[in-house]
């Protein structure tokens, strides 16, 4: 009976995720106008996932469009595409069997934390209070909020102890749930920097003289219901009375040019601007705590996936930043130090120009606030696995990263 009972409750629990099967993702290689306009027809009669960019509306002329159609519309689409004579390439055959072959790394010893999985939110949190409790003497955390359905929003607070306030550098990951390698690389992060402190001069340099504030898990709600619901969600669970879809994108949800371009005001959209700036409970206690802490955070640095792009403002406009030219040589110093290790190549440069226009994220926010140092990490890959990124990644996509995060690091230790 207590046997029948369990399988009940399995066969429940696995009916609730989402399935991918035989659903596609497919490249799409716009070469004019009319194919842009031809994209953006197909996104309106058919329900699409657009992997990147993130929506219809940032379509242009001469770029990668990659998107996630359903088994049902997959053939409809590529009908579509072929009659219309639009270059395009399946990137994804089997969704679900990526899904599943993502997780290719092996539980090590159950005792140990593994970084080199991708962990789910109860394992982090864990991990949070654990890592705080063994290294008293390089790390406090502090809530700085709770989430939408009400999760602890912790900081790890990273450097050497002092009686003065030190210079600090803001590291976020997670903004958008499904993008898995970013939290993990804020695992990284914080292991790097309790285990070579001490030994690596550069870190222990940076801890000394600065801290290290860091968010492993932004979007924390999105993140659990990637893990629980639907593996390819991307913004918060919050709801609102007068729509049934639910969260807004907390990356365009920053009060810079909040939801004037390259973002929706349509609440079912993946890019949903949210109902105003700073409407999402995690992006007001985020924008709160660096408000608060204004004069003493000298770096905003946030992880995203995936493109290998080091962006910078502007993202909500093609003017370009006061600061261009030394954000500009500071992104290739740190692209190029990332190459060094396994020849990832990196792409830099203000976010509208080099990617589209987007308003309201985060960089842009920092960055008018006072926030010189403001920098997006769009990490590895370029679309081979996109957000399905297998762990055997991790490892090489943080080592590299490092370099990259380190290069920055220094040079506003420099510049303090
Ligand atoms: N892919 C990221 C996003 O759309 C890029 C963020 C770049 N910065 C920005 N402010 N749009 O959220
Ligand atoms: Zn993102």
């Amino acid at each position: 009976m207590k046997v029948l009972l369990l399988l009940g409750f399995v066969a429940v629990a696995l009916a609730e995720v989402a399935r991918f099967d035989g659903e596609k993702v497919i490249r799409i290689r716009p070469k004019t106008e009319e194919h842009v306009t031809i994209i953006k027809e197909i996104a309106d009669s058919v329900e699409l996932d657009f992997w990147n960019p993130e929506g219809p509306e940032q379509v242009v002329v001469s770029s990668e469009v990659d998107i996630h159609v359903s088994a049902a519309h997959a053939d409809i689409v590529s009908t579509l595409l072929l009659q219309s004579e639009l270059e395009h390439e399946v990137l994804v055959e089997d969704l679900q069997a990526s899904v599943e072959d993502q997780l290719d790394n092996q539980e090590i010893s159950p005792r140990s934390y593994n970084y080199m999985k991708y962990n789910s939110w109860d394992k982090v949190e864990a991990w949070i209070s654990s890592m705080a409790a063994s290294n008293p003497s390089l790390m406090t955390t502090e809530v700085i909020g709770q989430t939408f359905e009400g999760r602890s929003m912790t900081v790890m607070k990273i450097g050497k102890q002092s009686s003065s306030t030190k210079p600090a550098i803001f590291l976020d990951c997670g903004i958008h749930a499904r993008e898995w390698i970013s939290p993990a690389f804020c695992q990284w992060f914080v292991k790097e920097a309790m285990e070579t402190y001490g030994s690596d001069a550069q870190m222990t340099s940076l801890l000394d003289q600065m801290d290290v504030i860091v968010l492993p898990v932004f979007n924390i709600d999105g993140y659990v219901y990637t893990w629980t619901n639907n593996r390819m969600w991307r913004k918060t669970r919050s709801r609102r009375s007068g729509s049934s879809c639910i969260g807004a994108d907390p990356n365009r949800n920053f009060d810079a040019g909040w939801c004037t371009t390259g973002a929706s005001s349509n609440p079912c959209s993946d890019t949903y601007c949210g109902a105003k700036a700073e409407s999402e409970v995690e992006v007001k206690a985020v924008a709160d705590y660096i408000r608060k802490h204004l004069s003493t955070i000298k770096a905003y640095l946030t992880v995203h996936s995936y493109s290998q792009l080091l962006l910078f403002p502007y993202s909500y406009t093609y003017q370009l930043a006061a600061h261009h030219s030394e954000l500009l040589q500071v992104a290739e110093g740190a692209s190029k130090a990332l190459r060094s290790l396994y020849g990832t190549q990196y792409t830099s440069g203000p976010g509208a120009v080099t990617i589209y226009p987007a308003a309201g994220g985060s960089d842009d926010w920092a960055y008018d606030l006072g926030v010189k140092y403001s920098y997006t990490f769009e990490l590895r890959d370029t679309g081979r696995y996109g957000f399905l990124l297998p762990e055997s990644q991790i490892k090489p996509t943080c080592e590299e990263t490092m370099l990259a995060v380190k290069y920055i690091a220094a040079h506003v230790q420099k510049n303090l």
